[in-house]
């Protein structure tokens, strides 16, 4: 029986998948409907793209479907206009047990002059689950290059740090 919704091969025998395999990219231009008075884009319509775009790499590395267990500190760099090019791309920097962080890194391209510019970028933690929401183990990742391994060093201090957030919010409830 195969219990891995989705994989012919039971998920435990699965090899490291190499972040290559997954990195994704999404390109939108910004819309009059996306933005504010100012015809800036919306911060929130930012947080939805960036979700998307980290999903499409989620997706791709566990070959499973996924739900946003957390997005870390964004900083809206600088702004972004009604009209502008939005590049998005995301890509795998660990995987846990049945959770991945996922990195996303989002620019501004000036396609008249050729130029782009770093607007945000976020960390999102993304849970596989199988079709009936059910937590599934999430392959591991190889890594290939020393920008790789450097990502995949600071996830898990990053990991463990959210791990000591959660437990202290959790403290401050009960
Ligand atoms: C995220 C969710 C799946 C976690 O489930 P849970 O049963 O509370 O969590 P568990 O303690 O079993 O942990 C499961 C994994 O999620 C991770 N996790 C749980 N909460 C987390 C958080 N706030 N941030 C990052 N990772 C988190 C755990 O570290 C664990 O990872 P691991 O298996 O790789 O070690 C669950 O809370 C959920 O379904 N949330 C709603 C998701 C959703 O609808 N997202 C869209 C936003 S509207």
């Amino acid at each position: 029986m195969n219990s891995n919704d989705g994989h012919d091969t039971p998920i435990h025998i699965v090899p490291p998948r190499a972040v290559s395999e997954s990195q994704s990219q999404m390109a939108e231009v910004v819309l009059p409907n996306d933005a504010n008075p100012l015809g800036n884009l919306l911060g929130g319509r930012l947080m939805h793209f960036i979700d998307i775009a980290g999903a499409l790499a989620a997706h791709r590395h566990s070959h499973s479907h996924v739900v946003t267990a957390s997005i870390d500190h964004i900083d809206f760099r600088r702004p972004v206009h009604i009209g502008d090019l939005l590049i998005l791309k995301s890509s795998v920097n660990r995987a846990f047990n049945t959770s991945m962080e996922i990195g996303v890194k989002c620019w501004v391209e000036n396609y008249i002059a050729g130029t782009k510019q770093h607007v945000a970028s976020a960390y999102l933690t993304f849970v596989a689950v199988d079709t009936r929401g059910k937590h599934k183990s999430v392959p591991q990742v190889a890594t290939e290059t020393d920008e790789e391994k450097r990502r995949y060093e600071d996830a898990g201090r990053r990991r463990e740090l959210r791990k000591w957030e959660l437990g202290r919010k959790n403290a401050v409830k009960s």
